[in-house]
């Protein structure tokens, strides 16, 4: 039987909960699992690419078939170059569903032989996104499990050392100087 690859592409800035326990799931149904990074320039991402890629290494080490990349251009494209013949995508809640459809069947069209697969994260992670944890963390909110704690110390790091996240109670700061986040990578 030939090997099933699978890609599973994203932004992934930063890592969540989330994307672990997708990669977890997909990691026992596909032979070799692609977890692609896309290097997109038009974004400002928080985490530099290199960033991301050190944080899902290690947090991938464990999974003797999960591999991090990076990538550009179409996906279809990357897939293909992999020799991947599935695409796996995390759906949340319906309101995933209508962008994810759009896009599987964007990609189906470009490249009917890639099959896109979606699963769902564990009900706990159902709410959960990077956007959300980079706007709760900028803002002195609580990650904690969230995010593994390598991903949550790293953020930590963007952060202003004034300003940590987590320890800010209402009437606490007032007064204090608004927080701010380090220079991006
Ligand atoms: O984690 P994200 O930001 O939801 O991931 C989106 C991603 C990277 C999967 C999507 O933007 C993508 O595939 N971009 C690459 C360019 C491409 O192929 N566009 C056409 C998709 S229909």
């Amino acid at each position: 039987m030939p090997k099933v690859i699978a890609i599973y592409p994203g932004s992934f800035d930063p890592p969540t909960n989330g994307h672990l326990d997708l990669i977890e799931r997909g990691s026992k149904i596909f032979d070799e699992l692609v977890v692609a990074i896309l290097r997109n320039a038009e974004k400002a991402p928080l985490f530099s690419v290199t960033e991301r890629v050190g944080m899902l290494e290690s947090l991938t080490s464990h999974y003797s078939n999960v591999r991090v990349d990076t990538f550009d251009g179409l996906t279809v494209e990357y897939a293909a170059r992999v020799g991947a013949s599935s695409l796996l995508r995390g759906i949340r809640a319906l309101t995933d569903y209508e962008y994810e459809l759009q896009m599987a069947l964007m990609n189906r069209k470009l490249r009917p032989e890639l099959e896109t697969i979606f699963m769902m994260p564990a009900e706990k992670y159902s709410y959960l996104s990077s956007r959300l944890v980079r706007e709760v963390a900028q803002l002195g909110g609580s990650v904690k499990g969230l995010v593994p704690e390598l991903v949550e110390q790293n953020l930590r790091g963007k952060l202003d050392p004034a300003y940590q996240f987590g320890e800010f109670r209402d009437g606490e700061h007032a007064g204090k100087k608004k927080p701010r986040t380090r220079k991006r990578a």
